[in-house]
């Protein structure tokens, strides 16, 4: 398809497949794929390795000077590094899952985050995935889709995916998790998750990749009539 110069933006719930379906999206149309999700996690990791949030999630203030010395970029594959360490497999971990939402959830980090994504979004050719990318970061997406899921569904798939990275996880604990994060991200006061007015959505609870795809093709050809 020959889609012009434009930012797409996918927000949703946990685990409702957004990365791959952002991926695959991203790869057929020959754009970049860039996972803002990623970034919070980065900045969780760093907060917990340097004690900068409690066990109770009550963040440390110093946080907002550490994160000028931080330094976080996604490599050509697509991980994500802290300075020159591949930092994808610990940001996956329900550690860093368990305190992401009430990091994300602090104004002055958002700020840091949205900074290096529009510096990501400027020249376009972007698929994009998060909470708030079609209601905040790049209100004027061209192309704003919002996912859901059964909790059902998701909570299997973010089961598996932990599963097959080797890691232990109780089923109960992954819903709690997706359960809490879904709360704390659509009830937050800045950049609350929520479907932008102007956003197709996309219940994805019985469909598989390439009928996904096919949703998004046949949106795309309505919208920009390009074949
Ligand atoms: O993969 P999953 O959908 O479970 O989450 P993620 O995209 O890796 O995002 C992890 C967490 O980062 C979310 O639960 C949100 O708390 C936060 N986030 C956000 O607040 N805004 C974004 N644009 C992206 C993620």
């Amino acid at each position: 398809m020959n889609v012009p110069n434009i930012i797409i933006a996918i927000d949703g719930y946990s685990s409702t497949g957004k990365s791959t379906f952002a991926k695959l999206l991203a790869r057929k149309l020959g754009f970049l794929y860039l996972d803002s999700g990623a970034l919070y996690r980065g900045v969780t990791l760093f907060a917990q390795e340097d004690r900068l949030i409690s066990k109770l999630n009550i963040v440390d203030p110093a946080l907002k000077t550490e994160l000028q010395g931080l330094r976080l970029r996604f490599g050509e594959d697509g991980r994500l590094f802290m300075g020159d360490r591949c930092i994808e497999k610990q940001i996956r971990t329900m550690e860093v899952s368990s305190q992401v939402s009430p990091i994300a959830a602090v104004p002055y980090v958002r700020e840091w985050v949205d900074e290096q994504l529009h510096e990501y979004g400027r020249k376009g050719r972007i698929v994009m995935d998060g909470r708030d990318i079609g209601t905040a970061v790049f209100p004027n997406a061209q192309l704003k889709i919002f996912m859901t899921a059964s909790e059902q569904v998701r909570a299997q798939r973010r089961y598996d995916e932990l599963k097959a990275k080797g890691e232990e996880p109780l089923l109960e604990e992954v819903v709690r998790n997706l359960r809490e994060r879904d709360y704390i991200d659509s009830h937050r006061e800045t950049a609350p998750l929520r479907r932008a007015d102007d956003a197709f959505e996309l219940d994805n609870s019985e469909m598989g990749f390439s009928e996904e795809l096919a949703w998004a093709q046949g949106v795309i050809q309505g919208k920009f009539g390009i074949l």
